[in-house]
This record gives structure tokens, sequence and C-alpha cells, in this order.
């Protein structure tokens, strides 16, 4: 938790920017797996615990933006819960920390928004991602289950966006952390992965190299040897000779800031020459990305440029053809990269997608695409200072796409299909590393993790 000016100062900000009305964050609850008390990790609303600190379930926070007012509702623990928990702080301490001196039992909560909403005056809340939250705005506010989403405040997503996006010093230096303990966990992965090994048992490495610093992991870990596969969360095959094995992981530190990086490693010591080759090209597209970092630069243009290098590598490989401007403006790369090249990360590793795209990673100007490829780019606009964001070019072998385009003759001036059929086996490579935006260009965050084919092959060997 940083001091409670922090908190204060942000709330201060907040109620500035939206001007009018009650501001109502929801902190999460807890979610159980399969009976009442048996729980999933417990992960806190980040909005919630950007602008009031607290990492307690069951908590929400008010912000009235015409009298300045601020409270927390929360219920202190009965003797019978302190039974099984131990002694926690009161609600009363709890608030203290982050500067308010209201609080009130979380009953007392439906009373304020529904005199509120019978004043005429508008509760600003945020789209739910649950439905727990999504139940429990429909009971505050007197609304249909259905149409909370719709009456979700844009107002407010607007303003938390303008702050969440900029990370402050103190907010840099926990994101570092967070990207050190994932650096680590990526150097012990290429460390100790050998063939004969099971895909999870490199995820236990991964997984026990975050819990050994107290961290949890920020996202499902993707352990595979079938990097093609984009979200493959499947973790039973068996390492061999000839293997690439794609590991994409981070941590979740103490304070809530996340790392997301991705190697790719030969199983064997050395790459076979045709993993290096494309290994090169991914590499190439991550580097000429990372160049262009900086202030004004549109994420959108540094992402086509990613793919501009990808198809233009491949031609010497034999798989593109044609001229790569016209093959990158008709979409052609997308055949070996699906993905955006990267996205805003913070207190989640996909930082505010709750609070939707269109605000976090575009502008009223700039519009997300439909278009395959573009649709999954998350980050579009101008970079800023203080912006962190991810860096992850790929290449992709996906047999089940090169059949489809093929059977119907798409970018046939652009892919030599003949060719491509020989990679049908070969998988996925990624780069991924994260990077704040500074007022000169950029700042790599954590400890680097071999990367260059050679510190890569030193590694493994
Ligand atoms: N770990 C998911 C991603 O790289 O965005
Ligand atoms: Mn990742
Ligand atoms: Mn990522």
């Amino acid at each position: 938790m940083f001091r409670s000016e922090t908190y204060k100062n942000r709330r201060a900000q907040l109620s500035k920017d939206v001007n009018e009305g009650i501001i109502l964050l929801l902190g999460n609850t807890e979610s159980s797996m399969n009976f009442a008390d048996n729980h999933y990790h417990f992960v806190q609303d980040s909005s919630f615990r950007y602008f009031f600190g607290l990492i307690n379930p069951d908590i929400a926070g008010i912000i009235d933006c015409d009298s300045g007012e601020e409270m927390l509702f929360g219920d202190d623990l009965t003797i019978d819960q302190i039974v099984w928990t131990g002694f926690q702080p009161t609600m009363k301490e709890l608030a203290e920390q982050v500067g308010i001196d209201k609080t009130a039992p979380f009953a007392k909560l439906a009373e304020l928004v529904q005199k509120a909403l019978a004043d005429g005056r508008t509760v600003h809340y945020l789209p739910p991602y649950r439905a727990t939250q999504r139940i429990t705005l429909s009971n505050l506010t007197n609304q249909a289950v259905s149409k909370v989403d719709e009456g979700a405040s844009v107002k407010l997503i607007k303003a938390i966006v303008k702050q969440r996006n900029i990370k402050t010093t103190e907010e840099i230096e926990e994101l570092e952390k967070a990207v050190d303990i994932t650096a680590q966990m990526h150097i012990a992965a290429m460390q100790h992965t050998r063939p004969g090994m099971k895909e999870y048992e490199v995820g236990a490495i991964v997984q026990n190299t975050a819990k050994m610093h107290g961290a949890e992991l920020s996202f499902p870990m993707i352990i595979t040897k079938d990097g093609q596969t984009l979200h493959n969360h499947y973790q039973g095959n068996t390492l061999k000779s000839g293997d690439l094995l794609l590991c994409d992981s981070g941590a979740q530190a103490v304070s809530g800031y996340c790392g997301d990086m991705t190697r790719t490693f030969p199983v064997d010591k050395k790459f076979t020459s045709r993993q290096a080759e494309l290994y090169q090209i991914a590499l190439d597209a991550h580097e000429a990305a990372i160049k262009e970092l900086a202030p004004g630069k549109r994420f959108k243009d540094i992402h086509l440029l990613a793919g501009k290098t990808i198809f233009e590598g491949l031609k010497a490989v034999g798989l593109t053809k044609g001229d790569t401007e016209s093959a990158v403006a008709a979409g052609a790369h997308t055949m070996f990269m699906q993905t955006g090249l990267g996205h805003m990360m913070g207190m989640d590793v996909h930082d505010m997608e709750n609070l939707g795209e269109p605000y976090v990673g575009y502008t009223d100007e700039l519009k997300k695409s439909t278009e395959f490829g573009l649709k999954s780019l998350r980050l579009g606009k101008a970079l800023e200072a203080g912006n962190v964001i991810t860096v992850e070019p790929g290449i992709y072998i996906i047999p089940q796409l090169i059949d489809l385009w093929k059977s119907e003759k798409k970018y046939e001036e652009f892919i030599n299909y003949d060719e491509l059929e020989k990679y049908k086996d070969f998988g996925g490579i990624r780069i991924e590393e994260d990077f704040v935006i500074t007022d000169e260009g950029a700042k790599m965050l954590g400890r680097q993790v071999p990367k260059t084919i050679a510190d890569v092959e030193n590694t493994r060997a």
C-alpha cells in the first residue's frame, strides 16, 4: 500500500474530473470454487484498489463529487468470524490507512445510493465483469440485472483511465519489482527445461519462482510446445528433442502490480536452423518495435511496422512474396501474426480491460479496426510518457488457417502456400517484454532475460 496521501490525491482528482453526482466503486467479494467456503485466490478490483488502497473483500467506496464527502462501507468481523480468521483491523482502522474517516456497515450503502437517486443525482459506477457485481449494482440502483451494464458511467470510465494510464514514479517502482520477478521466472524456465520433462513441470518451476517472492501469477500461464495456439493452457505434453517451448507468464507482486513476459526457446541446447531462422525474424520485429517506442508515436503504426518486418523477413525463407507495403496493407502478414503487438499493463496484466478498449487503447478519433489481426490490437493510440506497455510480436503457424486461406486462394499473391505446407508442424514464437514510456523514449522494466539466439543457446547449454 502507498501512503494515504497517494489515495487522497487520486480521489480528489477523480472527484474533480467527474465533477457532479456520486462515484460508487465496488471492491470485490470472495468467489467460490465448488462450495461456499472454498474460494478462488482473492483478487481485489483494481480501480477500487487504485483509489481506496484496501485489499479486503466486501468493501465499497463512495466519493460525493458535490459535497467532497468520502466514505467506506463494510462490516467489522463478528466473533464467529474471528474464531476462523483471527483478529483483523476494524473498518475504521482500515479506512484511516487510506485517509478516510467515515465508515458505515455495508447495508447502509443502499440507503445512501437510493437517496441520491431519489434526489435526482447521478450515481456513477463502472461496468461489472462479475455476476455478483451486476446483482449488487442491480439491487443498489433499482435496475434490472440486464440493464446494469448499459448504465455504467462513461464519464467515470474516462476519468479513471486518464489517471491509471499514466503511471507515477511510485507505481513504476512497483512495476519494476513485478517485472523483475517475472524475468526470474523466465530465466528459471530457460535454465531448467530438459527433454523428457512435462510442460507442467516447467510450469511448476515458473510458479514456484513467483511464490518464492510472495507473488502470484498475473494470469494463467502459457507453457506449451504448441505456441501457435495463442491461449494454450494445456500443459500435459512431454517435451522432446526438436520441440520449441513457448513460455508466457507473469507475476503479480504483493503491491498488485503485474509483469507479463514471453520467451520461446528450444528444448535442446540449440535451435534447429529452421527454428533459428524464424526466431531471428520475430526478434528483428521485436527490436524494430522497441526502437520506435516514444511519446507521440502511434502504437498502431508500430504494430504495423512489426508486421512488415515479419512479412519482409519471411521472404528470405520463401514463405512470403510480393511488395511488403501492399501485403501488410491488405493484411497478408496476419497469416503469421494474428495478434496485437501489445497492451497497457499495470495492476491488471491487460490494464483496465474491464473499462473498455475504446477508452483505454483508442480515442474518439482513432477507433479500433474490425479487420482480422487489427481487431486483436488492444492498444492503437499515440503513446504518452508514463504509459507502461508490452511489446510482443510473434510468428504463429496455424495449420487450420493455412488450410482455410489456401482453399479460398486468399493472399495468393503474397503467400507461398506450397512452401508454407512444409511448416505446418512448426509451432509458434513470441518474444514479449515490458516498457515504460519516458520523455526521451522508453525503458525496459526488469532484468534482461536472454533473448538473442546466442544468449538463449548459452543459457540452454
Ligand atoms: N499473457 C497474455 C498476453 O501476453 O497478453
Ligand atoms: Mn504475455
Ligand atoms: Mn502481453
